[in-house]
């Protein structure tokens, strides 16, 4: 099998199998903190997939991790691992979006429950952290229609269970989610909400993704599949389009103006989040396969799953920007553990206006606080090449940026409010050379005797690094 025929959640969870990138246990978790605790744990060892077969309390497996690595990405994408995000943005180019198709039915239909048949007790009732506020679905994708302009908008969101039937959905006024149900409640009318667990993984990655609010993520799933996804309609939301392979769906409204209280959670940046107040989804059909899985992701300490893929597409936002730049960009690096905020990037500098050039472009990358510029001649993904190139090459004085009152992520706990907005600093260091007479660096003027030293070295040891036995 390869991703081109995964078009649901068990196929892309059978791939892995194949791969050798998926554990399955039989062994009983509980979603009450172990699910937790195993798959924090399990983060920090390799990060495979998980798929718990039996959970306590519900007869539903969970399944996590499925995309917490670079080479499942890559996989997921049908892109080799070395050229993944240069393959990402060739896939995901405007010109190869396009609309689902419908369909009658889908698997996703298997079963139905209405009205006070809804009971959202039935679904694993995790949660991930000791300070957690309550029982959180975590990977479920929240599908809405602009009321402005009919477009539809995908995003994944927290998800705090509050009963039977009623969930808190995370979101800001400012996100397309927010933006939507807002605009809805303006008008003193209902947003109708669907929220999805599994189908096709491509539609979970394209939900991660934020265009803006004149462009449906459901399309970009189509350009990246390299072809439209299936798609039925919902029961109660009649308008929306739904993958007609997701695991379990979840379909209803929310009332104008419900914002009932949301929160703590462990957040994607190591933090519990304080409890804020969130729109409640008030949950009136609930449709699935006959046997799903839920896919679910733990967060709270990075790098987590979370991490890896936002780091993957603020690469990919910063690879996009960079190439506007006009400047010869060679290598970008997003340290893992930063939460997206870092960066370090390597240029071929032809003039000094490059790294302003540079500057320019990669803070206007709303996560982005800190910056440093390198020449090509440093791996930026080796933390003693980056620490050798700013011992050698910046200077406090002369080579640091700041740059105040930019906008900030959401989650950003350092984030200072400005005039009822919420800002950051960003702080760029120019680690490259300058033209000022310092002398060519010792890796530069590599000679040919040296070289011949190197090949022979090369020649006795073995890829580990030890001698070869003659
Ligand atoms: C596992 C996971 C959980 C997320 N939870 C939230 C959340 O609770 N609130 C939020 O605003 N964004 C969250 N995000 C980020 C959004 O999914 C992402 O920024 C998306 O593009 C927002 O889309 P929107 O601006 O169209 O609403 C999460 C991302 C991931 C991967």
């Amino acid at each position: 099998m390869d991703t081109r025929n995964v078009n649901d959640f068990q196929a892309w969870l059978s791939l892995l199998r194949e791969s050798g990138e998926l554990i399955a246990t039989d062994k009983s978790v509980d979603p009450d903190r172990e699910l937790g605790a195993i798959s924090r744990t399990a983060l920090r060892r390799g990060y495979p997939a998980l798929l718990y077969q039996k959970v306590a309390r519900s007869p539903i497996p969970v399944a996590v991790n499925t995309m917490a690595t670079r080479r499942r990405l890559a996989l997921l994408i049908g892109a080799r691992e070395e050229s993944l995000i240069l393959d990402y943005l060739d896939k995901c180019s405007r010109s190869r979006y396009c609309s689902p198709v419908i369909q009658d039915d889908g698997a996703c239909k298997e079963e139905k429950a209405f009205g006070r048949d809804v009971d959202l007790s039935v679904y694993p009732q995790t949660v991930w952290n000791d300070g957690d506020g309550g029982v959180y679905f975590t990977l479920g994708v929240v599908r809405i229609k602009n009321p402005e302009n009919g477009k539809g908008n995908i995003s994944v969101n927290r998800l705090q269970v509050k009963d039977r039937n009623h969930i808190a959905i995370n979101t800001g006024r400012e996100r397309g989610l927010g933006r939507a149900i807002w605009k809805a409640w303006d008008k003193n009318e209902p947003a109708q909400v669907v929220i999805t667990f599994g189908g096709d993984p491509l539609y979970t990655l394209a939900a991660i993704e934020s265009l803006g609010p004149d462009q449906d993520e459901f399309e970009l799933a189509g350009a990246l599949k390299g072809g439209p996804l299936q798609a039925v309609y919902g029961d109660i939301c009649k308008h929306i389009e739904i993958p007609a392979h997701s695991e379990i769906v979840m379909e209803g409204l929310i009332r104008p103006n419900m914002l009932v209280p949301e929160g703590p959670f462990g957040e994607v940046n190591g933090y519990y989040c304080a409890q804020d107040t969130a729109p409640l989804m008030e949950v009136q059909a609930i449709t699935m396969r006959r046997d799903p899985v839920m896919p679910a992701t733990y967060a709270g300490i990075p790098p987590s799953e979370t991490t890896v893929i936002q780091d993957f597409l603020i690469e990919a936002a910063l690879t996009r920007a960079l190439s506007k730049s006009g400047v010869d960009v060679r290598k970008i690096h997003i340290p893992p553990g930063s939460g997206g905020y870092h960066a370090i990037i390597a240029i071929r500098k032809n003039s000094e206006g490059d790294v302003r050039k540079v500057t320019r472009f990669a803070v206007a990358v709303l996560s982005l606080k800190f910056i440093v510029i390198t020449d090509d001649d440093v791996d930026v993904s080796r933390q003693e090449e980056l620490y050798w190139a700013l011992s050698t090459r910046f200077s406090s004085e002369k080579d640091l940026h700041i740059i105040n009152n930019m906008p900030a992520v959401n989650i950003d706990n350092t984030a200072a409010l400005n005039d009822g907005k919420r800002t950051v600093t960003k702080m760029v260091l120019d680690a490259t050379r300058k033209h000022d007479g310092s002398g060519a660096s010792v890796r530069e003027r590599r000679n040919e005797r040296i070289d011949q030293y190197l090949s022979y070295l090369e020649g006795i040891l073995n890829v580990d690094g030890e001698l070869r036995t003659m």
